[in-house]
């Protein structure tokens, strides 16, 4: 992959691991999503990201997309804005329920901090000098809580963490069953199926929306309430029916994943990394649209 090497990677995401909490999907997960968002961005939309793109993205908003990732130790408020847990082994998203941190504070959640960053971009039309936001800010969240929403994972159990504390091991290395949904399983299809580089795994992804996906490319643009810039509760509804699904089963604590739940778990992963960079684009088009101003997120 263009820019960074592997070790360069796995450093960073040996950092981020050792560091309790939990994490969304992995560097190359976020790089894939916001790559293949970028192919499907509209004129205006792509004119307003890079206008807000901060300058150390050089244009490229994929490089920027595990930017929350980065400053969630020293923006700390920001932590809980990644996930949201669900009571344990109830497979299904209820809102008022469920989004809250660890503390019980409402509104704080993942479903909320997209709902939050979508409301400010639409102020970008506002002229930028009024807004009292911070956009460039906004565009990065949005980006990378967008992509967080649809692993699986993000959307788990309250009581084992969304899967932090199942500890498995992945082939011979022990790890635990979250970092395998964010990093390992990306990780192993990069190495043995995509020749280790990231960039063919993305381009597969890519001929599959516009081929084999093509008409479920244009179901997951819309939310089913379409009067809606952005659905963020639908998304949670998949991400934790997908955790029940295939994430948690067969993965009890101690187990040994290795080829049968990488084989099986490798196209639901495919198709969420699909899922999240095409509702970016369409979500961003929808915000940055000149035509077509939507009153509310
Ligand atoms: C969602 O949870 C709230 C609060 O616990 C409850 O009042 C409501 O009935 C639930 N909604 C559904 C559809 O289950
Ligand atoms: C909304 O965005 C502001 C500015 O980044 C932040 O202070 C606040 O915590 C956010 N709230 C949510 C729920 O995302
Ligand atoms: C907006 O946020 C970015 C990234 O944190 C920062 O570099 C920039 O200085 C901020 N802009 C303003 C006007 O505060
Ligand atoms: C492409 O789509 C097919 C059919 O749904 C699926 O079996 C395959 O895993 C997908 N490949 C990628 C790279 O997404
Ligand atoms: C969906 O597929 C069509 C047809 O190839 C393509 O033009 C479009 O850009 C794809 N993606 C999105 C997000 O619309
Ligand atoms: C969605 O749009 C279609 C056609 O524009 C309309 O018939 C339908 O009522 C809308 N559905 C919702 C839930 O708004
Ligand atoms: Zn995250």
């Amino acid at each position: 992959m263009g820019g960074y090497g592997l070790w360069w990677t796995g450093t960073v995401l040996g950092f981020l691991v050792l560091v309790p909490g939990i994490l969304g999907w992995g560097k190359e997960g976020h790089y894939a999503i916001c790559k293949i968002a970028e192919g499907f961005l509209n004129e205006d939309a792509l004119a307003a990201v890079k206008e807000l793109l901060p300058e150390f993205a050089e244009g490229d908003l994929a490089a920027v997309c595990s930017w929350p990732d980065e400053i969630r130790f020293h923006y700390r408020w920001s932590s809980a804005l990644h996930y949201v847990d669900t009571p344990d082994f109830l497979c299904n998203y209820n809102d008022s329920r469920d989004c809250h941190d660890s503390a019980g504070h409402k509104g704080r959640c993942v479903t909320a901090a997209i709902y939050n960053y979508t409301m400010q971009l639409l102020t970008y039309q506002d002229s930028i000098s009024e807004s009292k936001y911070n956009l460039t800010e906004a565009l990065l969240f949005l980006s990378h809580f967008i992509g967080d929403i649809h692993q699986p994972l993000h959307v788990g159990f309250t009581g084992d963490e969304g899967g932090n504390t199942i500890i498995v091991r992945w082939y011979r290395r022990k790890t635990n069953l979250h970092h395998v949904w964010d990093n390992m399983i990306i990780e192993s299809a990069v190495k043995t199926i995509y020749s280790k580089d990231l960039e063919l795994m993305i381009e597969a992804i890519q001929r599959n929306i516009t081929d084999a996906w093509y008409n479920d490319n244009r179901s997951w643009q819309i939310c089913a309430n379409n009067q809606s810039t952005v659905c963020p509760n639908e998304y949670a509804s998949e991400s934790i029916h997908l955790a029940c699904k295939f994430a948690y089963r067969n993965a009890t604590p101690g187990s040994t994943l290795d080829d049968d739940y990488f084989v099986s778990r490798l196209p639901v992963v495919e198709k969420r990394l699909a899922q999240s960079g095409v509702r970016l684009a369409a979500t961003l088009n929808r915000i940055f649209s000149s035509e077509t101003k939507f009153a509310e997120a």
